[in-house]
């Protein structure tokens, strides 16, 4: 009896001592692979500002950013959800985000709502309603970033 005691707590303590670091690396994971996609955002609305300020003439094409980052920010509640706020590596990330998880929630719903917006009127060609659609947008980057991710 005894000794079967013995091999279940060294069984458990050797699936522990296995699991353990998955487990940092699944929030390590987790962390490059959220950041990755926040960039891919970044990129959409940089080739938007580009465009927006005519550097480059493709006006024709901006609707396809647009819809990229639409696509993504339906993702963003999704790619947080895992709370990593016990690894601090490589991440700008605050731990309010999961403890007011509804607002953060909320906030990225603003980001798929503006996003969806700016579909709209970049496929319109209105630059007045264009240039409102990117104000708005903006701001939701920033309503967010202010709230829940660490300043440089
Ligand atoms: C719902 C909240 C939220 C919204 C909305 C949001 N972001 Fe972020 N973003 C974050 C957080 C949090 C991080 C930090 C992630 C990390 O480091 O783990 C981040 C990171 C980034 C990064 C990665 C590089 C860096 O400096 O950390 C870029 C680029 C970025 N965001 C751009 C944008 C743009 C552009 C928009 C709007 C079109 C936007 N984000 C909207 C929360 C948000």
């Amino acid at each position: 009896m005894k000794i079967q005691h013995l091999i279940s707590a060294l069984l458990v303590f050797s699936l522990l001592i296995i699991a353990l670091p998955l487990q940092a690396d699944e929030k390590e994971d987790a962390i490059t692979y959220r950041v990755r996609v926040m960039k891919g955002i970044g990129s959409n609305m940089g080739s938007i500002g580009d465009i927006l300020k005519g550097k480059v003439p493709h006006k024709n094409i901006m609707v396809n950013y647009a819809k990229s980052m639409n696509e993504s920010a339906q993702t963003v509640a999704t790619i947080f959800k895992l709370d990593t706020s016990s690894s601090k590596k490589n991440t700008r990330a605050k731990k309010e985000i999961w403890a007011k998880w509804d607002d953060f929630e909320k906030k990225s719903n603003d980001l798929i709502a503006a996003s969806a917006n700016f579909v709209t009127a970049a496929e319109s060609g209105d630059m007045k309603k264009i240039g409102a659609a990117m104000k708005e947008l903006g701001g939701t980057c920033g309503s967010c970033h202010k709230a829940y991710r660490v300043k440089k």
